[in-house]
Parts: C-alpha cells; structure tokens; sequence
C-alpha cells in the first residue's frame, strides 16, 4: 500500500469575505500570527502525510509558491494545481487525479483549522486506516449550514445531508477527509446538486452505503473553526491569540510539525528561524531547539 497523499482544496472566490477577499485568496489572511493555509497544512503533516497539491485559483498561485515554494524546506512535497471555476469540493479529485495516482488521499480544506489534545492521535489513527474511510464530526449550534450526520439509536451513522432545513442531529461533518483510492471514481460518478456542486456529502453517503465509512467525533475538548465570515476569522484569530500567548506554544507552524517529526533537522529549523527574526516567529522556533537541548521538561510533544 502506498502512503497516503493530501489535498488542500485553496481555491474559491472568497465572496462571503468582500473586501478582505478581492486581491488576496482567504486562505492566505492572516489568522492571529500566520496565513490561513498554515493551519490545515500542519493538520496534514501531523497525519504524517508528507506528498501534498494545494488546489488554488488562477491568480493566487504564485502567491502560494511565494510561500510555500516546493516545500523541500519542510522536508515535504508540495505541488500547485488550478480550480478554473469553483464546482464543489468533491471536485478536488478530478483536479488531482494524476497527482493521487493509485494511493490513499487525504482531503482538508484550506479554510479549516482543527485543534485540540487528542488531535495528533486521532490524525494518525485516520492515516494509517487503510481499511476504512474517515470523516470527523463536530458538534455545532448552527448545523443547517453544514453537511449533518444522522445516528440510529446504536450511535453508528446512518444519513448525511447537506444543509438540511431540518437538520437530524447537531453533528456537522467537518473538512478533513481520508478516503481510498475509490473516491477518484466516486467523484466521477455523482452528479452536481442543486447548487451546481459535486458535493462532499454525496462521497461520503456513496462510502455510508457501502459500510466502509468510520465517522469519528471530536469531543467537547477539540476546537474546529470556522474562517468563513468576519466575526468568524476575528474569533479564529482570537482563540490562537489566546492559546499561544498563555501556553507559549504555537499552533498551526508547519515548521515546528516538521521538525518534530523528525522531517528537519535542529540545523535546518535554525536556518528557517534566522530568516524570520523579526517577528518573534523565527525566535520561538529557535527556542524549541534551546529548551530541547536545556531540559526534558519544557519540551511538550503535541
Ligand atoms: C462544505 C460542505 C459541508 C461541510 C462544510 C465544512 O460546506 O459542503 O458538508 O460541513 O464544508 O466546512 P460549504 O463550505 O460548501 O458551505
């Protein structure tokens, strides 16, 4: 079996965010101290997926590349690929098709960010699930806005609708998606909706169907955000502020990811560091190097 690859669907117009959006691609704001795409970029690298496209629109692809180059510095494989018109997420495996080739795919959209304890675990747990297809589910107060999962009395899913005016629980199915290899030809097969999309939710009920789809839950103690209108990227923004300013960590830096996963060496964390000093960004990934070195007890694992 052949490792897993990921996909970071990044393109869209952004039009709910006008004006923050008319020059710039949402997932390149910024949410409290980095850009959108870090946060779902490190969700990957924490799965331990190291091959990863990010599907973008036209005009911002090189502003990604500005950023994320080819991602060797990461010790990672990044590659670009271009959304012409924004028809759905399910959409992202026909984009990607020769890059999936014959593996396992990881999707995340790139306006998504996950956070929490157990989250590590969870992710590669997801990874290594070469039997079953993983979605994550997520209790929220507004579900007519999400795809929701239906539970039978026995708690197991047995319906996923998009946006339902009634919705049947308060479960949203969230952005991070592990398939098979089938979802290439499932993405072929399921026609546009209503909205004109080739919806996420019709892959994930063709998976239901056929009993290969695990639906994990992310508890009380997990924070799954949303980025998709002012106040919600303001309190995105906030909830990082407050997190990182109290505990000293910093969520959401591919760097760190890489280095902790023993993917960059301290040398190269360090060269990644100088280059970005002045912001205290490059002076934080220098110290997780120090304090490795000073004490056992300082240096938290994720
Ligand atoms: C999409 C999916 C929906 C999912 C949501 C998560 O919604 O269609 O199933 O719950 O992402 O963010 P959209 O962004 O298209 O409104």
């Amino acid at each position: 079996m052949s490792s897993r690859k990921g996909i970071i669907l990044a393109g869209g117009t952004g039009s709910r965010l006008f004006p923050l959006t008319k020059a710039l691609s949402k997932q390149l704001l910024p949410v409290y101290d980095k850009p959108m795409i870090y946060y779902p970029l490190s969700t990957l690298m924490l799965a331990g997926i190291k091959e990863i496209i990010i599907i973008v629109n036209r005009e911002s692809k090189s502003l990604f590349e500005k950023l994320l180059g080819d991602g060797s510095h990461l010790g990672i494989d990044i590659n670009y690929a271009i959304q012409e018109n924004p028809d759905g997420i399910a959409q992202a495996f026909l984009i990607a098709e020769s890059f999936i080739n014959n593996s396992p795919v990881a999707l995340i959209l790139g306006d998504n960010m996950f956070h929490g304890n157990d989250l590590t675990k969870k992710l590669k747990k997801a990874n290594l699930n070469f039997t079953k297809n993983t979605i994550f589910v997520y209790p929220v107060v507004n579900p007519k806005r999400y795809g929701i999962v239906e539970f039978d009395k026995n708690g197991l899913a047995k319906n996923i609708e998009e946006k339902p005016n009634k919705p049947k629980s308060k479960y949203a199915v969230t952005g991070l998606y592990f398939y098979d290899n089938t979802v290439v030809d499932k993405a072929k097969e399921i026609i546009p909706s209503d909205r004109g999309e080739l919806e996420i939710t019709s892959i994930n009920q063709l998976y239901l169907e056929s009993k290969s789809l695990n639906v994990e839950i992310l508890g009380r103690g997990m924070a799954w955000l949303d980025t998709g209108t002012f106040d919600s990227l303001h309190e995105a923004g906030a909830y990082i502020k407050t997190l990182e300013s109290r505990q000293g960590y910093k969520a959401g830096s591919p760097e760190e990811v890489s280095w902790r996963n023993n993917w960059i060496k301290d040398s190269e964390l360090i060269v990644l560091a100088k280059k970005q000093l002045n912001s205290g960004y490059g002076k934080y990934l220098i110290d997780l190097v120090e304090q490795k070195n000073e004490s056992t007890y300082n240096f938290q694992s994720y």
